[in-house]
Formats: C-alpha cells, sequence, structure tokens
C-alpha cells in the first residue's frame, strides 16, 4: 500500500509551507491539490467560460483534459496540465482565488479530481495537502493532520505572500477574502473542509514553521513505529 500523508485545513493555514517541507524531511513527494483545482479554473477562465451558464462545457472539457503531478527529478512532483507544466503566477492570481471554490464545488469536477489525485501516489512516500484528503482522497491513510491558525495570523501570512493578493489590500480586506472561501468550502454539498474523525489538529498559530514541522514529523514517526511494531 502507498504511504500517505495528508494535510489538510483552511485557505492560508501554512499547509503548504509544511507539507513541502516535511516532504523533505520524510523523503517523500509533495501534492499541493489546491494548485490542481485552481489549474482547472485558469482553463475555464482562459476559455471564457462562465460557471454557471457554460456548465455543461466545463463537465465535458474534464473528459479531454488531464491535471496530474509527474515526478521531474529523484525528489520533486511537478504539476503538469495537457501535457505542459504548469506556472504558477497564472494561478496563484486574486482572480483565480476568487473563482476556485466555486469551481470546487462542482460535483462532477470533485469526481474528476478525486480520480487525478489518486493516480498521483504511483511513485512512492506522498505527502499530500488540501481541503478532503483525509476524508475523502485517501480515507484509509495512515498519518493524518488538520492544519489549522487563527483568522488573523492566516490573513497575515496571505498578505506577505507575492502576487497572491490585489494590490494595496489590508489585513481586513485579505481575513474577509478567507473567511468567504472558508464558508464555501466548507459548506459545499460534497467533500467540505472538515477535520477527518481519525487526524491530529495541529493549530499553527503560535508555533514556527520549523516547530510545526518537527510536531507533525514526530507524529508520523511515532504513528509508523507502533504500526511497525
Ligand atoms: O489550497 P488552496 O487555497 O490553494 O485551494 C484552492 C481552493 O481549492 C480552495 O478554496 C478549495 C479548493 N480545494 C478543494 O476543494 N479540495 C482540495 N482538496 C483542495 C483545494
Amino acid at each position: 500500500m502507498t504511504e500517505i500523508i495528508t494535510l489538510d485545513g483552511p485557505a492560508a493555514s501554512g499547509k503548504s509551507t509544511l507539507a513541502s517541507k516535511i516532504a523533505d524531511k520524510v523523503g517523500g513527494f509533495y501534492i499541493n491539490t489546491g494548485d490542481m483545482y485552481r489549474t482547472l479554473t485558469w482553463m475555464i477562465t482562459e476559455k471564457n467560460l462562465d460557471l454557471e451558464a457554460d456548465r455543461s462545457t466545463i463537465i465535458s472539457l474534464l473528459k479531454e483534459l488531464y491535471i496530474h503531478y509527474e515526478k521531474c527529478d529523484e525528489n520533486h512532483m511537478q504539476l503538469i496540465c495537457d501535457g505542459k507544466p504548469v506556472d504558477q503566477k497564472k494561478i496563484r492570481n486574486p482572480e483565480i482565488t476568487k473563482k476556485v471554490s466555486q469551481v470546487a464545488a462542482i460535483p462532477e469536477v470533485r469526481d474528476w479530481m478525486v480520480k487525478c489525485q489518486r493516480k498521483c501516489t504511483e511513485v512512492g512516500l506522498v505527502v499530500m495537502e488540501g481541503r478532503d484528503i483525509g476524508t475523502v482522497v485517501f480515507p484509509d491513510a495512515h498519518y493524518k493532520f488538520f492544519v489549522t491558525a487563527s483568522p488573523l495570523v492566516r490573513a497575515q501570512r496571505r498578505l506577505s505572500q507575492d502576487g497572491e493578493v490585489t494590490e494595496n489590500a489590508t489585513v481586513e480586506k485579505v481575513a474577509e477574502d478567507i473567511a468567504k472561501r472558508d464558508e464555501l468550502d466548507m459548506n459545499r454539498k460534497i467533500a467540505p473542509l472538515k477535520q477527518a474523525d481519525d487526524a491530529i489538529f495541529v493549530d499553527t498559530s503560535d508555533l514556527t514553521v520549523d516547530q510545526a514541522v518537527d510536531q507533525i514529523v514526530n507524529f508520523v514517526n511515532e504513528k509508523k513505529s507502533s504500526i511497525h511494531a
């Protein structure tokens, strides 16, 4: 069975930074499923498709599209869409961020995406982050974490990330946008953001990145010893 470490949690909770560092530490591959939803949102935007009026065209698009992670060197995977590496600048900008939760709420999109995500684990140990990885994509994963931080800390972190927010954005405005996205992610009908019953809760508000990474890696190592004892 493929070993998977899952990190779920709300927007700007620090999951991406942690998941990528944890992957380096445990010798696994880092996969960001939010970027997969963002890539699809970017494709829809490029094609000028309206999320409501063009719903059936969006669903048909999925039949000919393939978004996946592919090994690009010994330790890393790269996000590929239609055979080409995805440009982070195109998917991590305010326009895409504003729409992505609506795209991720389309049931057919989620079914399709879960299949794409399950295929990404053929390489070996994977650290996968998202909203429903421990609950829906890999409910049988041995190592599950739910990562969060206070709304203020999350807004401050997002504000400090280059290109992710509009120019002149304030902490209050960023916090408001994050809250809107949380609301959509937590209340959608299919695979809403929630903590898996068997996930470990990690509040990173008062932790440095290294402290949070160590806490999670220690849990993984302890559980691994108990599984293999
Ligand atoms: O992690 P992120 O903020 O880049 O994710 C972008 C959006 O994608 C997020 O608002 C909800 C959606 N998403 C999801 O529904 N399920 C996932 N596993 C990952 C992301």
